[in-house]
């Protein structure tokens, strides 16, 4: 049986992509295997760790979840569309760095990834959250080293 495929147009990392997809097709699946783009990480695959988060439109997604038919006409940023060449580390990936939130790194890029559609949210609404709120929204992401501690200093020292 001949599986359907879609056309979609979209935006990764600001460079435009044209593609035929299956419609089944996972986003995580598109962008590490497609794209070869391996900073998205699996984990669950169940929409429980965050490891898979990616911004779209600049809102956090579970990519394990979001089938990449639906980034159509949209715009995609993995941890990849944060630093390049040229270009030093994002200012939440510093924060990390600098607050010794990173140990095996696994979940490292979508938590950066989760911390940057916060802090966007937070500094559209001129908000400065507490701990609290900070902890309340990270919660999708899971540390299996558990360095929330730093890892809540670093977004706190973000504002
Ligand atoms: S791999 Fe997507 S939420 Fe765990
Ligand atoms: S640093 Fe190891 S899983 Fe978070």
């Amino acid at each position: 049986m001949e599986t359907a495929q879609s056309k979609i147009s979209f935006t990764i990392n600001g460079k435009k992509v044209e593609r035929r997809v299956r419609s089944s097709m996972l986003l995580i699946d598109f962008i590490r295997n497609e794209l070869k783009l391996k900073g998205t990480k699996p984990g669950c695959l169940g929409g429980e760790c965050g490891a898979c988060t990616v911004l779209v439109d600049g809102v956090a997604v579970n990519s394990c979840l979001y089938l990449v038919i639906n980034v159509d006409g949209k715009s995609v940023t993995t941890v990849e569309g944060l630093s390049g060449e040229e270009q030093s580390l994002d200012v939440v990936q510093l924060s990390m760095v600098e607050h010794g939130a990173v140990q095996c790194g696994f979940c490292t890029p979508g938590m950066v990834m989760a911390i940057k559609s916060f802090k966007s949210q937070c500094d559209h609404n001129h908000h400065t959250p507490d701990r609290e709120e900070i902890k309340k929204n990270l919660e999708g992401n899971i540390c299996r080293c558990t360095g929330y501690v730093k890892i809540i200093d670093a977004v706190e020292a973000l504002f």
